[in-house]
Parts: C-alpha cells; sequence; structure tokens
C-alpha cells in the first residue's frame, strides 16, 4: 500500500504542481485539503483542480466560524498586534489549517502533512510547529523547499503534466487573505522605499464620501452586535471591514520581522481587525482596573509575539489566553467609533453596564463624591522615597536648575 500525505491545498500553482510532484516524486498518495477561511473563491473548482492534478481525495472544509471563535476571539481579547501594528492575519490561519491538516490526516490514514511554503518565511514555521505540537508522530513534507524550481520553471512544470491552473506570468503579488484581512507581498513592495501601488489594495478601496459612525457591541470581549443589532461574529467581522474600509481605514505598510530572520516589506490591508482592536481596547480602558490593564497590556506583546511564531499550540501562549480569558469577564459594552473618509477612525464614545468610570469621582464639579482630604496624605506618603533621597543627596532638582 502507498503511503499517504495530507496536503494544504490553496488551489494555486505551488500546491497543484506539489500535488504531481509527490506522486511522481516521492511516491506518495496525496489527500489534498482545501480550507475556507475567508479568502474567497470557488471551493468546488478546486477540489476538481485537487483531483485533476493527481489528488486521491480532496476535502473543503469551511472554517470560518471556527477561525473566528477558537483564534479571532483570543487574538482580540489580547488586542494581538505584532510589533505593534500586524493583526496576525495569516498567522491565526494557518494552526486552524493545521488542526484539520492533522484531523484529515487520521482520518485517512496518513502518516504526513504537506505545506507549500518556501523556506523564507513564516507560515512553515507554523505549519510544522503546529503540527508536531498536535501530532508529534506525523512527518512533515515541504516539496516547494525541496524542488528547487523557479516560477518559470514551477509554470513549465504545470504546462508539461496538463495541470488545470490559471496561470497568469505576470503575477506580481503574492496574496493572502482571511476574514482578519489580507497580506500583500512580492512585486515593487519589495523595495520599502516604493509607496504600494493603489492597485494592491482592494478591501480598503475608499468608496464612501462621507463620515460615519458604528456602534459596536462587545460581551465580555466577544463583539456580538453592530448599531445595536445583534450579528454572528463571522458576518459582523464582514460587515465592519466593509464600514471601515470604505473610507480607506485598515492600511498597514511596515517591515517586519519573520521569525527566520528575514526583515521583509509587509503590506497589509485589515480595516475589521483594526477597527474591532481600537473599539476593544477601548472598552478595556472603561472596564479595567488599572493593575491589570497594565499588566495585560504587558503580556499582550508576548502573546502577539507567540502568535505569529507559530507556538498557537503551545503551553504558554495557552496559559496567556486563559489569564486574557479571565479579565475580559467585565469588557462588556459599547463603543462609537467615527470612520472618516481618507482613512481615518476615531473612536469617539463608549458605555457599559458596569463601568469603572464613576462621574461623582472623576467630575471637577463641586457636587463630587471625592474626599479631597485623603489625597494630601497619600501623596505626602507616595512621594516620601525621592522626598528622602533627594533630601539625604543633599541634592534636588531645585539646584539643578539653579546651577544651569
Ligand atoms: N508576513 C505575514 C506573516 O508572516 C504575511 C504572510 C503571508 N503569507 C503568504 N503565504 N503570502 O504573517
Amino acid at each position: 500500500m502507498k503511503r499517504r500525505v495530507v496536503l494544504a491545498y490553496s488551489g494555486g500553482l505551488d500546491t497543484s504542481v506539489a500535488v504531481h510532484w509527490m506522486g511522481a516524486e516521492l511516491g506518495l498518495e496525496v489527500v489534498a485539503v482545501a480550507v475556507d477561511v475567508g479568502q474567497g473563491g470557488d471551493f468546488e473548482a478546486i477540489r476538481s483542480r485537487a483531483i485533476a492534478a493527481g489528488a486521491v481525495e480532496a476535502v473543503v472544509i469551511d472554517a470560518r466560524d471556527e477561525l473566528a471563535m477558537d483564534f479571532v476571539v483570543p487574538a482580540l481579547a489580547a488586542n494581538a498586534l505584532y510589533e505593534g501594528r500586524y493583526p496576525l492575519v495569516s498567522a491565526l490561519s494557518r494552526p486552524v489549517i493545521v488542526r484539520h491538516l492533522v484531523a484529515e490526516a487520521r482520518k485517512h490514514g496518513a502518516g504526513a502533512v504537506a505545506h507549500g511554503c518556501t523556506g523564507k518565511g513564516n507560515d512553515q514555521v507554523r505549519f510544522e510547529v503546529g503540527t508536531r505540537a498536535l501530532a508529534p508522530d506525523l512527518e512533515i513534507v515541504a516539496p516547494v523547499r525541496v524542488w528547487g524550481m523557479t516560477r518559470e520553471e514551477t509554470i513549465g512544470y504545470a504546462e508539461k503534466h496538463e495541470l488545470p491552473i490559471t496561470i497568469s506570468r505576470d503575477r506580481i503579488y503574492s496574496i493572502d487573505e482571511n476574514l482578519w484581512g489580507r497580506a500583500i507581498e512580492c512585486g515593487v513592495l519589495e523595495d520599502p522605499w516604493q509607496a504600494p501601488p493603489a492597485e494592491v489594495f482592494t478591501l480598503t478601496r475608499p468608496r464612501a464620501a462621507d463620515p460615519f459612525e458604528l456602534a459596536i457591541g462587545f460581551e465580555e470581549g466577544v463583539p456580538v452586535s453592530l448599531d445595536g443589532e445583534p450579528l454572528g461574529l463571522v458576518d459582523l467581522i464582514a460587515a465592519v471591514g466593509e464600514a471601515a474600509g470604505s473610507v480607506g481605514f485598515g492600511r498597514i505598510d511596515m517591515v517586519e520581522g519573520r521569525r527566520v530572520g528575514i526583515k521583509s516589506r509587509e503590506v497589509y490591508e485589515s480595516p475589521a481587525a483594526l477597527a474591532l482592536i481600537a473599539a476593544h481596547s477601548d472598552l478595556e480602558g472603561l472596564t479595567l482596573e488599572r493593575e491589570l490593564m497594565h499588566e495585560k497590556i504587558r503580556l499582550e506583546h508576548r502573546f502577539a509575539e507567540l502568535a505569529y511564531d507559530g507556538m498557537w499550540f503551545s503551553p504558554l501562549r495557552e496559559a496567556l489566553s486563559s489569564f486574557m480569558e479571565t479579565t475580559q469577564r467585565h469588557v462588556t459594552g459599547e463603543v462609537r467609533l467615527r470612520l472618516l473618509p481618507g482613512g481615518g477612525l476615531e473612536v469617539v464614545g463608549r458605555r457599559s453596564p458596569r463601568p469603572l468610570y464613576d462621574y461623582g469621582l472623576a467630575t471637577y464639579d463641586s457636587a463630587d463624591s471625592f474626599r479631597h482630604a485623603d489625597a494630601e496624605g497619600f501623596v505626602r506618603l507616595f512621594g516620601l522615597g525621592v522626598q528622602t533621597w533627594a533630601a539625604k543627596q543633599g541634592i534636588g532638582l531645585v539646584d539643578d536648575l539653579a546651577e544651569r
């Protein structure tokens, strides 16, 4: 009996050639698994393409809800932005794909999992580390990393074996998309000094003429409504993305540090993710106790780094998620966003049934409930340490200033 491999199949050139190549060169039976993470496209066509390329089996899995509930929700709870800017679009979809690859490998009696990544990127790390975490016994096959064909040669391979792929020789960009956003690489973007041409953008192509508002409702950290209307998460993300993208909001242009040590110029459009993170973190300002919020902010960066690095299925990422989840118990309420043509987004209001904001404490009006007399002793003790230090040193800011 031939050995089987389960391939993460996109329907593109590389994975189509991979189906054929692994059969011809490695003598493997290929089960192609196409996972719908919200990238769009005709999955029936993708399925038949896999079969035509030589797959013994082709499976299509709709994982949009799973991506939203199991990966986007924890990422949003952590306001996860890698290097402070990138909402982990590709990094979140790989572990959900891995989960299905492993499940299909079990179902079809496969001893290995394959992907179509090159050796230069993060996605190979996410596929492989994720697979090893969920199924330490499975082997990994990375055909694109070993076959050593250029793009031209890969196209030549497809033509020679009559693989049914739509080849555009002048395809210039490498694009990865899911419901959390879109990543664009290659072509002119490889020069970090060149501004991204307008043609690379789809989600953030400006189409709204006037400013407008959105109200996003959260229940324990999870977005649940838009302008007061309850909405399922996948639909809500799509609606927020459509609205925020219509003013051109959600673009990111950065030079990013990949896990493999390469700095790369990345362009993203992620209107839904950036709008929801802006709203969510603002609501935390209203609902999280100060020390908890400050510690949470320190851990958010670590969370994003782990997710980016392919460490989703790791004890530290899981422990951090438990912490984040605990903090979300009080993150309930609504946030008002104002979208401005030209790509602007402002948080202009927030409310919660359990706010920590207390008007009676915060107001500068005379009719407040704050005990002013308490402040004097508190501030004196708070500053006692530095006061003592300054007195014993025999120096102070006053002397410093006087000398200048
Ligand atoms: N640099 C981003 C990341 O590592 C985007 C990767 C896009 N993936 C792709 N196969 N084009 O998450």
